[in-house]
């Protein structure tokens, strides 16, 4: 066994939990909710998005939420980050201050047509330029793989297609790459084999999980891979989101719900569980919907 002694959470409830939202959500509400989620001491918090507000509406105010944050007297212990697909939202972003971005391809094609419009092979194109371009202006460039573990239009997807797209997401610049099971259908072996093959072109150190929970198995997935190395998780409090591209794909799974396990097995992350708990019951209650962490359920009707 070879477990992490610490990992780091990449929380993306106010990007990939919001995206879906069918109704709107108040730029006020999303900055409140970024808030707290820093002040619960996470260092990484996913806050916004340079595309389309066209294709997904509910990240149009990617440029007041960056800019109130690039002011915020909090910034300096929290990173906050920002999907840039192409030069359009690398530019905006930068106008903004942003300090991280990423590029969000895919390992299936039929997703990466749906999801930003063109083939897998032109994604990447796209994206080295916009790589390039961050990197020379100070800012650090995450990349995402989609259907890491199935595709909602193609069903299986082969880990060595995963892995020729996360090779290449290194090879362009970006330091992290994160593996995503974007429809939530992985369990723990197969993710476990997945990883095995990424990690041949990647370094496990350079790769992060973040899982979906449609099928209720992320946290016996994460379980898995931790157990294979990777230290860098992403979630997103109160189990928010799913991916407007994917139908039927539920949330990340709960920030709430990895924190209890990783203190079960004694990984520190520096978060306060309690704080975030109050944080995911807030939202949840903001947005009207019920909290899709079982961890936040419970401790919130424990007090
Ligand atoms: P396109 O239509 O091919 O782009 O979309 P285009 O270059 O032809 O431009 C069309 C229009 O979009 C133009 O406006 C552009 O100005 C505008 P018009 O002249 O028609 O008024 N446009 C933009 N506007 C704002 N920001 C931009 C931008 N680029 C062009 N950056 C594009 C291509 C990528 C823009 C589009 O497909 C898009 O926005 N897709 C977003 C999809 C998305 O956000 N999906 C969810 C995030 S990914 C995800 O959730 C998965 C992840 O969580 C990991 C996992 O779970 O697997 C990361
Ligand atoms: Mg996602």
């Amino acid at each position: 066994m070879h477990f992490p002694r610490k990992v780091r959470i990449v929380e993306v409830g106010a990007r990939d939990g919001l995206q879906n939202e069918s109704v709107p959500v108040a730029t006020a509400t999303k900055l409140e909710l970024i808030r707290r989620l820093s002040d619960s001491g996470l260092a990484h918090v996913e806050a916004a998005s340079f595309v389309s507000p066209r294709w997904v509406p509910q990240m149009a105010d990617h440029r007041e939420i960056m800019m109130v944050l690039r002011d915020s007297p909090t910034k300096s212990a929290t990173t906050y980050s920002a999907l840039t697909p192409n030069m359009k939202g690398l530019e905006a972003a930068l106008e903004c201050g942003v300090r991280e971005v990423a590029v969000f391809g895919s390992a299936s094609e039929s997703f990466s047509q749906r999801n930003i419009n063109c083939s897998i092979a032109e994604s990447l194109e796209r994206f080295a330029p916009v790589v390039e371009h961050a990197l020379k202006a100070g800012v650090r460039v995450r990349g995402y793989v989609s259907c890491v573990l199935g595709c909602p239009y193609e069903g299986e997807i082969a880990p060595a297609e995963v892995a020729a797209v996360a090779r290449e997401l290194k090879a362009i610049g970006c330091y992290e790459v994160s593996l995503g099971d974007t429809i939530g259908v992985g369990t723990p072996l197969k993710a476990k084999h997945m990883l095995e093959q990424v990690s041949r072109e990647v370094p496990i150190t350079q790769l992060a999980a973040h899982f979906h929970d449609t099928y209720g198995q992320a946290l016996a997935n994460l379980y898995a891979v931790l157990e294979e190395g990777i230290a860098v998780i992403d979630s997103s409090v109160a189990g928010l989101g799913g991916c407007p591209y994917a139908k039927g794909a539920s949330g990340n799974v709960a920030s709430e719900d990895v924190l209890y396990l990783l203190e079960g097995m004694g990984i520190e992350t520096g978060v306060d569980l309690a704080a975030l708990a109050r944080t995911g019951d807030w939202i949840s209650r903001t947005l009207g919907r019920p909290n899709g962490s079982r961890v936040g359920q419970a401790l919130m009707a424990s007090c």
